[in-house]
């Protein structure tokens, strides 16, 4: 029996990621919870015909803790998206309560619950779950995951298009490592499943890199002021947590990169922390996961020149974000 819960359901994520985790055969208790719409949203995934008995809730009446308890896994998509011209550091002021807030429901009614953290900006919101959870007493570094599966999928798409066949994106898997915005977005290129063609100039390359890096500006300019990314990234969700789902069902060796504490293995975390030069908190890296989480942190291995010219521009950022993100839990006290 698996429980799963999605905070900020009826949202523009919220809805396609319902759905596909309702399609999901391994959760048998789907959760929907927003400050609106919720009851119509579960009704209606209610009647399609697979294992997952759904429940909407609101906030009044307790409605965060009854759809939290039991919750085995806990995905939060809630918050509000980017406009053209905003970076996802801009959102911090409104989603830095919202996940603060979520967050404390989590630590009293689930803390237990693997916790998949979705809302923007990523590098700062999975930090501030993380305080929140220490000042309950109930922080297990191995339980809490800033989703950036998006990353890894762009990449495996936009490698796919350049080797003309779009029907291999499925199979091409390229290390995305760091955080969740802009340059902190490091694509491991020279580690693509699929080796990119050896006529690929170092412009073409660049651009490649830079489109993974700002895709998700791509899709905000496109939808010209009705939001980010919601279908793509749903599906990139489901996809992670369809992998926290096995995992917990006991499959062994599953590994997908995910920005995770350091603290949640401390050996792998000592090999990382020598390869970037630097302590960070929190990284983005292809984590091995288990039953009780994250079971390693892997190494970024054999990188090439321009990659680590990647990473060097990337911890400054990250290290910026991750502090506004526990600065903003310190000061609240
Ligand atoms: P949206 O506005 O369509 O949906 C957000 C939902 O959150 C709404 O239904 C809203 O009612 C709900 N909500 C707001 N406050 C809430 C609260 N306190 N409790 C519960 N629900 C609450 O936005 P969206 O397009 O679904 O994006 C959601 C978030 O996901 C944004 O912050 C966006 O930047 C982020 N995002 C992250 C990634 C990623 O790769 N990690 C990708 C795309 C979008
Ligand atoms: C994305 O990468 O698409 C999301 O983080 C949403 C955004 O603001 O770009």
């Amino acid at each position: 029996m698996v429980k799963a819960v999605v905070l900020g359901a009826a949202g523009g994520i919220g809805q396609p990621l319902a759905l596909l985790l309702k399609a999901n055969p391994l959760v048998t208790e789907l959760g929907l919870y927003d400050i609106v719409n919720t009851p119509g949203v579960a009704a209606d995934l209610s009647h399609i015909a697979t294992p997952a008995k759904v429940e909407g809730y609101l906030p009044p009446d307790d409605g965060l803790k009854k759809v939290l308890t039991g919750a085995d896994v806990v995905v939060i998509p809630a918050g509000v998206p980017r406009k053209p011209g905003m970076t996802r550091d801009d959102l911090f002021k409104i989603n830095a309560g919202i996940v603060r807030d979520l967050a404390t429901g989590i630590a009293t009614a689930a803390p237990k619950a693997f916790v998949l953290v979705i809302s923007n900006p990523v590098n700062s919101t999975v930090p501030i779950v993380a305080e929140v959870f220490k000042k309950h007493n109930v922080f297990d570094p191995k339980r809490l995951f800033g989703v950036t599966t998006l990353d890894v999928v762009r990449a495996s798409t936009f490698v796919s298009e350049i080797l003309n066949d779009l029907g291999l994106s499925k199979d091409i898997v390229v290390p995305v490592v760091g955080g969740h915005s802009g340059v902190t977005i490091v694509p491991l290129l020279s580690q693509s499943s699929h080796t990119l063609p050896s006529s690929l100039s170092t412009a073409q390359y660049d651009t490649l890199v830079n489109r993974i890096q700002f895709g998700g500006d791509e899709v905000v300019k496109a939808k010209d002021g009705a939001g980010s990314a919601t279908l793509s990234m749903a599906y990139a969700g489901a996809e992670f947590a369809g992998k926290i789902l096995r995992a917990l069902k006991g499959e062994k060796g599953i590994i997908a990169p995910s920005y995770v504490s350091l603290l949640a293995d401390t050996e792998g975390a000592a090999v990382l922390t020598k390869e970037l030069g630097e302590t960070v908190q929190f990284f983005s890296t292809p984590i091995e996961l288990g039953t009780e989480g994250v079971v390693k942190i892997n190494p970024l291995g054999k990188i090439t020149e321009a990659e680590q010219t990647l990473i060097k521009a990337a911890i400054p950022e990250l290290l910026k974000n991750i502090q506004t993100g526990v600065e903003f839990i310190a000061g609240a006290k």
